[in-house]
């Protein structure tokens, strides 16, 4: 079993599509958006400046990090729980943008992929910059409308400040320097505002079975 690297902005379905494929496939899955927001709830806990990029680089490489299905500490602290808080997201744009803890994250991603022979990995840049070579690449995405809108059934809030939230969020994520969030040349780009998630696991699926 070879990588499979799903891509996509905030709140396109990224989660949910991939545990499902994961599960479908009888492989491991990493949320890699996950590692960015461990390591901003931990510079957040100990007031490090977000935009100290060599603390916060220190930080993402001395720290003990795991991102299980479900479960995910940092020094050994379940943060599972606080990085979905809106502090956390509000902050992660800017920690996910510093080169020196993208290096560390690409670095132990891989090591991830590498121990495991494979796997479904989430993201942003994983079928960019992360695994170019992945077997099969996937971009999913819908309207920022449809987005927030999702977001608002699973935990609240008012549709049109989430939705204004979302596109800042995927205007930092797309405008920085060091592997911003972009389509791949070779990946398949999904839609998932139409479709449900067992359709677009299926089309995933039956992608993966033509390419052998
Ligand atoms: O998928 P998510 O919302 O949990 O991701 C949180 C943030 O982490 C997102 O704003 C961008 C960043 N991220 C990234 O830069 N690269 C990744 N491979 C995954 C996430």
């Amino acid at each position: 079993m070879a990588i499979v690297a799903i891509d996509g902005p905030a709140g396109a379905g990224k989660s949910t599509i991939a545990r499902a494929l994961a599960k479908r496939l009888g492989v491991q899955y990493l949320d890699t958006g996950a590692m960015y927001r461990a390591v901003t709830a931990e510079a957040l806990r100990t007031g490090r400046h977000l935009d100290d990029s060599s603390a916060i680089g220190s930080l993402a490489r001395e720290c003990d990090l795991h991102v299980g299905l479900d479960l995910v500490t940092i020094d050994g602290r379940d943060v599972t729980a606080e990085i979905r808080t809106p502090e956390v997201t509000a902050a992660v744009s800017i920690v996910a943008a510093h080169s020196s803890v993208r290096t560390e994250m690409r670095r132990r991603q891989r090591e991830w992929g590498d121990a495991r022979g494979g796997g479904v990995i989430e993201g942003r840049d994983i079928g960019t910059v992360v695994f170019p070579d992945a077997a099969l690449k996937v971009f999913l995405t819908t309207s920022p409308r449809v987005r927030a809108e999702r977001r608002v059934a699973q935990s609240g809030g008012d549709v049109d400040q989430v939705e204004m939230a979302i596109v800042e969020r995927d205007r930092l994520d797309s405008t920085r320097p060091d592997s911003p969030l972009a389509e791949s040349s070779d990946a398949v780009v999904v839609d998932t505002g139409h479709s449900s998630i067992d359709e677009v696991v299926d089309q995933i699926v039956a992608l993966l079975g033509e390419r052998g």
